[in-house]
Formats: C-alpha cells, structure tokens, sequence
C-alpha cells in the first residue's frame, strides 16, 4: 500500500494542534492575500466587528493583491485596506509576507486568491509555524503529493490549515467528516451537489431562456469561479470531491475521479478573454439534455460521488444526473450546497448537510471562523 494512502487511513486529518495557550496573550497578525470578490467580503467582515468584541486581538498587518502591497506593523484599518493597496507603491511580493508576520503571537495568512503561486507557498509557510486559512482548493485538490505537502509542513510548524472555506464555502462538511472519523466511524460514501453556482444554474435554468444567459448571471453575482469554465468543466467539483475524499481517509489522485465536463472542446480551448462571446455554444446542447429529463419527470443536477466499493476500492464520480424529484440530491435553493455522508454509523439514511455554498458574505465568515478558531485554540 502506498505511504500516503495509509498514512491517511491510520489517522483522521484533524488539523495539527499547537498550543494556543503560550499565544493567547499576544495579538494574532493576519496577512490577507486577495482583496476580490471573497477577500473584500473578508475585510468587510473585520471592518464590521469594529465595535462587537470578535476582532479583539486580531490586527491585520499585510494586505496584498495580485499587483500591489501594503504592510503596517502597527495594523491596517479594513475598512481603507483596499483605499490603501490602490495608493500603495510595494509591489506584491510573496517573500515580503512571513516578513510583515514577524512577531510574537499567531501569524495566520488568509489566502483569499485562486493563484496556484500563492497556493505552493503554503507548505513553506506552514513548516514555518504560519498559519494558513484559505478559500483556494489549488493546494489540497488537486495532487496528492501537494496534500501531502501541506500535511508533512503542518505537522513539522506545529501550525494549522483552515480549509473550511474550500469546500461548501464554510457549511460544517469537512468538520462533520473528521469528527465522524475521530469517533471511529468509516465513511462509506459522499454524495452532493459541491458547487453552489451549478447548484444556482440547476434551480433556475428553465429550457426556455438561454442557458449561457444564467451562466453571466452567476458569474456576475460572483457565484461561479473568476473563470466559469472552472465550474462547468466539472474541475471545480473534481477539487472538493478530492479534498472531502482525503478528509474521509481516502487518498484519491486526480485521474481517480471520473469527470464529465459541461463544456464543449471548442469553448475550453478559448483563452479566458473570449469566454464570454463563446458561452452561447452550451445553449443547445443543454436544451436538450433539459427537456429530456422533463419528459421524464426528473431534474439536472450536477453531481459528485465517492462509493467505497465490495473490493474495498473507490469509485469517484463527477457529472450530471437525472434526479427524481424526491432524491435527497434533488432539494435545496439558490446556490445551496446538499451533501449526503454514509458512515458506520449513518448506514442506512445518510448525514445531509443542506446551506448556501456560494457567494462572497458565507465564504468570508468560513474563513474567519477558521481564524478565530486558531487564535482561540
Ligand atoms: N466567490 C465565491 O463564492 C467563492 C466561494 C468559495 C471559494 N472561493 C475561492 O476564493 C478564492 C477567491 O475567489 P474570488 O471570487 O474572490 O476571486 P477574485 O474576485 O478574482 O479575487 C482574486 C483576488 O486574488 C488576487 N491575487 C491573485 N494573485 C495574487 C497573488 N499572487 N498575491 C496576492 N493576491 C493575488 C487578485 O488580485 P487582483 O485584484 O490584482 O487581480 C484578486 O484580488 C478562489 O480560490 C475561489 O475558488 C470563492
């Protein structure tokens, strides 16, 4: 048996523990990487617990994008930190982070990017002792030996990893999954709809109105990936399934799950400025699919699975389905997220984890959270 699979099989993968009592006294330093979409939700969030007691202890020492810094051992405001990166002259540079963290008390970087540069430099920072919280999936989706990376440096730093964030933009799934395991339950299958914006395109797309219509709509809510190719190529998906696949002890690699993409090959072969004239090419492909399943009383929805199988191998799957109305799949609203868990102990009627899974405001708070529990221990 491969290393990693049975290093992931003996242990369930709570995050390493360190001891937050020798920090509790001094304030936590934050660098937030990413000031888009979820990043601004992030210092919307910080500016908004001004007067409420949460960011006690908390100062916000780095802001960066993907063009400008700002540091301020001291502390940056939220509430001007993009005021400030739009004035600032320090150009975005990853060393200068570890750097602008220096200090006593937690160091915790809040990856709020979808940069694969930023997500490879978790694992230094981690074996550093920095925290990382993050919303990007690039650095636990997608090999298997970068997910074990970021384990072996977590555990040689003594720091943790926020993944909350990655998968369910923050509902209590990856948590549900390891307590489930800390308590000695093997899990037997996972099944749900990941993506909050295929989840959004699903309960709304009508076969009447142009499908690519629904996808600008998402995109523009901030529902889907900064590309939308992402989501609809079923990649997306492929990453959350990967990242609750090891959560649950199962060291999948990427060619292990089975993915069937939305996206014809002339759209996916576009660069990413021409997407959006092109996005009109899902129209008619996905007309059909639409009213097929509405003559048989059934409804799409964009699935993924993971099926220990009688040989004690897994299957994984990501794609549409055809779901009769009852499935417990085929519920939820807007940009919900809904997992079923089948474990030693949810044999027959499975776990269902039902909430938003999408959107800047959610994303933000499961980032925070992942924050606030490292700081509090
Ligand atoms: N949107 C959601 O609902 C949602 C939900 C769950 C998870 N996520 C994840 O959250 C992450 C961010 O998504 P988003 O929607 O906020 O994307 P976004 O609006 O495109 O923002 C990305 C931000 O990252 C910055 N950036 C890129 N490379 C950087 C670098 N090397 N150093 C510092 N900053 C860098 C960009 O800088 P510029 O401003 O200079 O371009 C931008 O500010 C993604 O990994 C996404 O998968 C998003």
């Amino acid at each position: 048996m491969n290393a990693v699979v049975e290093a992931l099989r003996r242990r369930p993968d709570h995050e390493a523990g360190t001891s937050a009592g020798s920090h509790a006294a001094a304030r936590a330093r934050l660098a937030l990487l990413g000031t888009g979409t979820v990043g601004g939700a992030v210092l919307a969030r910080l500016a908004g617990w001004r007067h409420s007691g949460f960011a006690d202890g908390l100062s916000l020492v780095h802001v960066a994008n993907s063009r400008y810094a700002s540091s301020a051992a001291a502390g940056i405001d939220p509430s001007s930190a993009r005021d400030l990166l739009a004035g600032s002259i320090q150009p975005a540079g990853l060393d200068a982070v570890p750097v602008a963290l220096r200090g006593t008390g937690h160091r915790i970087v809040i990856d709020a990017t979808a940069s694969a540069e930023v997500a490879a430099r978790h694992a230094e920072w981690l074996e550093q002792g920095i925290h990382v919280v993050t919303a990007c999936k690039l650095a636990r989706g997608t090999a298997l030996a970068d997910w074990q990376a970021v384990e072996d440096a977590r555990t040689r730093g003594g720091s943790r990893y926020g993944d909350s964030a990655t998968v369910g933009a923050g509902l209590p799934l990856l948590r549900s999954i390891r307590e489930l395991r800390a308590g000695g339950d093997r899990i037997h299958a996972i099944a749900g709809v990941l993506s909050g914006s295929l989840a959004w395109l699903f309960n709304h797309y009508d076969g009447l109105r142009p499908f690519s219509g629904f996808v600008r709509r998402a995109r523009d809510a901030g529902y889907t990936e900064p590309d939308p190719r992402e989501d609809l190529s079923g990649e997306d998906v492929r990453r959350k399934l990967l990242i609750l696949a090891r959560a649950a002890g199962v060291g999948l690699e990427q060619e292990m799950v089975d993915v069937d993409s939305l996206v014809p090959d002339a759209l996916a072969a576009l660069v990413r400025e021409d997407v959006d004239a092109a996005l009109p090419q899902l129209d008619a492909p996905m007309r059909e699919r639409y009213a097929q399943a509405y003559r048989n009383g059934e409804k799409l929805r964009f699935v993924a699975r993971l099926e220990r199988m009688d040989d004690d191998g897994w299957s994984a799957k990501v794609g549409l389905a055809e779901l009769p109305p009852g499935h417990p799949l085929a519920g939820g609203a807007g940009t919900d997220n809904r997992v079923a868990i089948w474990s030693d102990r949810y044999r027959e009627q499975p776990l269902l984890i039902q909430g938003p899974g999408a959107g800047a405001g959610v994303t933000a708070a499961g980032l925070l959270d992942d924050v606030l529990r490292i700081v509090h221990g």
